[in-house]
């Protein structure tokens, strides 16, 4: 089932997301939505508390060959980090912006898998990039805390005109 995608300025965006104790049906079906979801929204990953559930979920497919292909991790936690790289980065939950943000070019994460089991990856690049940045939304933090106040009020701004606009334009 596709979930509603929530944005910036949501303050559910900005809470610490809880660990889960069990990996069961309900968690299995959240994971399937999610993945589900950011598909449609043509997103490489999507963490739980995006459709406003506050639970240490993520799922990731950054696409590629020789990738890992879709991921989908429980608990994720970063274990060991290593070099740097910036990578300038959107997001699903603050649509139309872009931030350069700086992160760790490798590193290993451990979750659990969808059938509870514990796993461990090593990730480097894009794909580095974007657990880092799923697991940034598990502690609420977004891509937009790390631009200046006077480009937040102006995104907000933008935002605020866009969704009048958008709502002007509905004739049914
Ligand atoms: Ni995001």
């Amino acid at each position: 089932m596709i979930r509603k995608i929530i944005t910036y300025p949501n303050p559910l965006l900005n809470s610490v997301s809880k660990p889960l104790e069990t990996v069961d049906d309900s968690v299995r079906t959240l994971l399937a939505d999610m993945a589900e979801t950011m598909y449609v929204a043509d997103g490489v990953g999507l963490a739980a508390p995006q459709i406003g559930v506050g639970l240490r979920v993520i799922v990731v497919d950054v696409g590629g060959e020789s990738g890992p292909g879709l991921l989908k991790m429980v608990n994720p936690e970063i274990l060991s980090r290593d070099g740097e790289i910036e990578w300038e980065e959107g997001c699903l939950s603050v649509p139309d912006l872009r931030v350069m943000m700086k992160r760790s070019k490798r590193i290993r994460a451990k979750y659990l898998d969808e059938n509870g089991a514990i796993k461990e990856l090593d990730a480097e690049d894009l794909l580095a990039v974007a657990i880092q940045h799923e697991i940034d939304h598990l502690d609420g933090k977004l891509i937009i805390d790390n631009v200046g106040r006077i480009r937040r009020d102006l995104y907000l701004r933008k935002r605020k005109r866009a969704e009048e606009h958008a709502r002007e334009s509905i004739v049914l």
